[in-house]
């Protein structure tokens, strides 16, 4: 189960991720928002992150206007490596090297279809482990 959410500014791009998801066979939980209406990233971030971190979802989305807001929230949570990508090379590194479990993303940033790819390719990926997983431990360790 992928858990995926957004404030209003990226509502409409976190509803077409999860249309094209589900579109794909794949399993997502929508932890809203429901509609353009004004909120708060850091109370968007914390449904998708507590999810992730719960075990209930193995991966989450979060989506803001930028991206950069619900990505410093996320990272806020001990033991979410949340990753802003806005290519398909860094998707696909988030996992690889730095096994993020969260991928954020910009609405008012990147087109709808290499949103698409991105997300696509962050789910695909599986972390390397061997030299990054010491690099992990590290942060980890910043973490306590
Ligand atoms: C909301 O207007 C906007 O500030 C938010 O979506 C995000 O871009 C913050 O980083």
């Amino acid at each position: 189960m992928i858990a995926i959410g957004s404030d209003h500014g990226g509502f409409e791009l976190k509803e077409h991720i999860l249309e094209h998801l589900r579109g794909e066979g794949i399993e997502v939980k929508d932890f809203g928002v429901h509609s353009e209406e004004s909120v708060d990233y850091p109370d968007c971030a914390k449904p998708v992150c507590e999810a992730v971190l719960g075990g209930e979802c193995e991966r989450g989305i979060l989506v803001c206007g930028t991206g950069i807001g619900i990505s410093i929230a996320a990272n806020k949570f001990k033991g979410v490596r949340a990753a802003l990508c806005g290519d398909v090379f860094s998707a696909k590194m988030a996992k690889e090297h730095n096994d993020a479990n969260i991928i954020c993303l910009g609405g008012r940033v990147t087109g709808r279809e290499l949103a698409f790819m991105i997300v696509d390719t962050f789910l695909e990926a599986e972390f390397q482990g061997g030299r990054h997983a010491e690099r992990i431990k590290k942060i980890h360790q910043i973490e306590k």
